[in-house]
């Protein structure tokens, strides 16, 4: 059963309208019920969530204001602007990172708060983790909860070949960090972080990585500057110092993938699916792939099943998303 402290929590948030707070304290009531072994009640909840998270993102205004700011001019190559709708909610994660993201959302909404005591909330966040582990939507998602333009840096317009133009391409996003208040992604830093270049530019890979660390060191705008790499192994270590966070993304667990799963078939009839041989065959996947899967098997379900998953078409659609990293 829930914990009077969560009991409390959801009066809390449904009194004070935190819709976020609201569903994040349901799942929590939803795992610690399927840790208890009951799994019936914690999928009926994860349910009941899902569906009404449908509902109440449908309801969300989807109107934007018009943008402030359109990069411009040698930046509108370098920079990709955006306005996110995506929230944390929308991310399943584990608790842990979850609540290191809303932490960091939490402390920018207080800001004014902790400058009061001479504190800053964190601005650097290094994410890393495997490809379709939701980092890019993690960058979208804090856009979206802070209500600010999304910056994606375009490393194709960012690396040249030309010697020391890479530098000056990175000096041009950072004045933009700068002066227009935003998420600036820098997604694959890897490329722009690494010291070892190809043999005829180890060079010119030194420089852009110098000029970076320099950028990173003297930022002291209130932008989130948000880098993902699917290799942190390639990063050369002085890139790590110069981040408030370092995040790690994962494939998800088999509650995960349950909860994945769930989430994007939760307008259909899913009694047939053997959730135990579904989360063992799924082991290794990715959200991404996870989420290809559910969309694969949901057009089954509308098409030729009367809206009901069959246990064995999620079976092969899960198999097929496996396949194609085989192949
Ligand atoms: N943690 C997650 N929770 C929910 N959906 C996810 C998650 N990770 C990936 N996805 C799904 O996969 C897609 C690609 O994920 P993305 O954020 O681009 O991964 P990455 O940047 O880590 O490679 C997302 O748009 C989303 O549909
Ligand atoms: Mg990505």
């Amino acid at each position: 059963m829930a914990s009077s402290k969560q009991l409390l929590g959801l009066i809390r948030s449904h009194a004070t309208g935190d819709e976020s707070s609201f569903f994040a304290i349901a799942e929590h009531i939803a795992s610690d019920a399927a840790k208890a072994g009951r799994g019936r009640m914690a999928d009926e909840i994860r349910t009941l969530v899902s569906n009404l998270r449908t509902e109440a993102s449908e309801r969300r205004p989807s109107a934007r204001p018009t943008p402030i700011f359109a990069p411009r001019g040698e930046l509108a190559s370098i920079l990709h602007a955006s306005y996110p709708e995506t929230r944390i909610d929308d991310l399943i994660l584990s608790e842990a990172l979850e609540t290191r993201l809303r932490g960091v959302t939490r402390e920018h909404r207080e800001r004014e708060l902790l400058a009061e005591r001479g504190l800053e909330p964190r601005r650097k966040l290094l994410l890393a983790g495997p490809p379709g582990t939701g980092k890019t939507m993690t960058a979208a998602a804090l856009a979206g909860e802070l209500g600010l333009p999304l910056f994606t840096v375009m490393l194709d317009g960012v690396i040249t070949k030309f010697m020391g133009e890479t530098a000056a391409k990175l000096r041009l996003v950072f004045d933009a960090v700068e002066t227009t208040r935003g998420v600036y992604f820098f997604d694959e830093v890897d490329a722009l972080a690494t010291s070892r270049g190809t043999e005829n530019d180890v060079g010119e890979a030194r420089r852009t990585l110098n000029s970076l660390l320099q950028f990173l060191d003297q930022d002291k705008s209130a932008s989130l500057l948000i880098a993902a790499t699917n290799h942190s192994a390639l990063l050369d270590a002085a890139i790590f110092r110069r981040f408030d966070a370092s995040l790690a993304y994962e494939r998800p667990s088999s509650d995960g993938i349950q909860r994945i799963l769930k989430a994007h078939l939760g307008r259909f009839s899913m009694a047939d699916v053997d959730w135990i041989a579904v989360s063992s065959n799924a082991a290794g996947l990715s959200q991404a792939d996870l989420v290809a899967a559910a969309k694969d098997a949901a057009r089954v379900a509308v098409l030729d099943h009367n809206g009901i998953i069959r246990n064995e078409v999620l079976g092969t659609c899960i198999a097929e998303r496996a396949q194609l990293h085989r192949s």
